[in-house]
């Protein structure tokens, strides 16, 4: 099977290097026009020109793919299992399509920073895509470059503007909001104290509403984001949905958070207090389900993932009193020299967290155009359409160059300036 097109391509190539060979007259050119074709024509052949990923086997292929489609796993249990047996460069055919798992931080920067502009679309299924209300709409998977570039500016304005007025209106939700209401002597869940803040953070802050303030409201808003993360996992990937039985479960969460966003949007436009509201009448043409779906991400990115960092980091303190004593100390101590060294602690804490339990741990693209790097140790080409996976929960536990990866040491980036992927 293979030697017949490596003959026709080895007798073709003689071919073309003889009549080169007579036109030019100059016996080394012979050969090198010969490699020069082999290797163009068929870079399968080329061990510099190929890509240096693993290939995983038959079998884990299967697995990676059976897994993924009855969702056993998330892309990121798909990451470990690949990464753990085949290395820092992988790759796998997912869905018929060629993903290739990157656990490397080097490379993942390499490769973000230098060709970020042809990384800018992510791979999910156009069927799932639309059924979650995200095909060439909203911003976190809008493949749409333009539209995306239009609602991005309009989200970065919002954040780089609300980044002080979120620090007050925390300090006052603390004291007195959270604190008077905390029962002594009743069990409180600290996952729920920190989801309600990040929702009257975002309700109250960004879409200008204090109507968050009633619990069932509250409750209402953050198990309607709860159960769009589901349909999100569900319809992302899965084909063929529609003969899954969970299909019309699904569709319902969709249309619940539709509908939670389109009620945010009437309220916010009475009250007339967010800035982020009416800046998004510059989404183009003043598409309502663009807008709609603008409101549903701002709702998605910004409650749980800051919330659940807040709570993996009351853990980890937890489990490590002496972090935690360390800090308070610093607070609580009046001969403290410069805030700027609690800030700085603080910091290095949530760094230090998010490496070990990362909330947002892969990121995902889709290759628009051919694409290769070359470094050191590896050569990695993609061809348009291919998916790549960041895998960043893997590479933070790479002991290159977190040294003793799995230890929770906020010290970890007192470098003296010098900065750590
Ligand atoms: C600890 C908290 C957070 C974590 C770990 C986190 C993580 C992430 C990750 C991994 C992505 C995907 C990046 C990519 O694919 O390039 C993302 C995107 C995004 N995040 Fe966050 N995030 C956090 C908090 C927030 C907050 C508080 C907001 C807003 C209030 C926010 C707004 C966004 C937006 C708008 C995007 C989409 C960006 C785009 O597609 O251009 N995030 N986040």
């Amino acid at each position: 099977m293979v030697l017949f097109p490596a003959l026709i391509i080895l007798v073709v190539s003689l071919l073309f290097g003889y009549v080169k060979y007579f036109r030019k007259s100059r016996g080394s050119k012979y050969f090198a026009s010969f490699l020069q074709f082999l290797f163009h024509y068929s870079p399968q052949v080329n061990p510099f020109k190929t890509s240096s990923t693993k290939r995983i086997n038959f079998v884990d292929n299967f697995i990676c793919n059976y897994n993924v489609r009855h969702r056993f796993w998330m892309i990121p249990d798909l990451c470990q299992h690949i990464s753990k047996k085949y290395g820092k460069l992988a790759e796998l055919d997912l869905f018929g399509q060629r993903i290739v798992v990157v656990t490397d931080h080097k490379i993942s920067n390499a490769f973000m920073t230098k060709h970020t502009k042809r990384l800018r679309q992510r791979f999910g299924n156009e069927g799932g895509l639309k059924k979650l209300n995200m095909l060439h709409t909203g911003l976190i998977w809008n493949n749409d470059v333009a539209a995306w570039k239009n609602n991005r500016a309009i989200f970065e304005s919002t954040l780089a503007n609300g980044a002080r007025m979120l620090g007050e209106l925390s300090d006052s939700y603390f004291t007195s909001t959270l604190s008077p209401s905390i029962k002594v002597g009743q069990p409180n869940s600290i996952l729920t104290l920190l989801r309600n803040y990040t929702v009257t953070m975002t309700m109250e802050g960004l879409f200008g509403l204090d109507s968050c303030k009633s619990p069932s409201w509250r409750d209402n808003v953050k198990a309607t984001v709860g159960n769009y993360f589901k349909a999100w996992e569900f319809f992302l990937l899965t084909p063929n949905t529609e003969q899954l039985e969970e299909e019309e479960r699904h569709k319902k969460f969709c249309h619940a958070i539709t509908s939670l966003s389109r009620q945010i949007l009437a309220s916010a436009k009475t009250t007339n207090q967010s800035k982020f509201i009416e800046d998004l009448a510059l989404v183009k043409a003043n598409d309502e389900n663009q807008i709609v779906q603008c409101i549903t991400e701002m709702l998605l990115a910004g409650t749980d993932t800051s919330s659940l960092t807040m709570f993996y980091t009351s853990l980890l303190l937890t489990d490590n009193p002496q972090v935690g004593n360390q800090l308070s100390k610093l607070i609580n101590d009046s001969s403290t020299p410069e805030s700027n060294t609690i800030e700085q602690m603080i910091s290095n804490l949530y760094y230090e967290s998010m490496r070990l339990v990362s909330v947002g741990p892969v990121i995902l693209r889709q290759a628009e155009d051919n694409i290769s790097l070359e470094g050191p140790d590896f050569n990695l080409k993609l061809n348009k359409g291919d998916g790549i996976v960041f895998n960043i929960a893997g590479q933070n536990l790479n002991e290159d160059p977190f040294t003793c990866a799995k230890k929770f040491d906020p010290n970890r980036y007192d470098t003296g300036g010098r900065v750590i992927p």
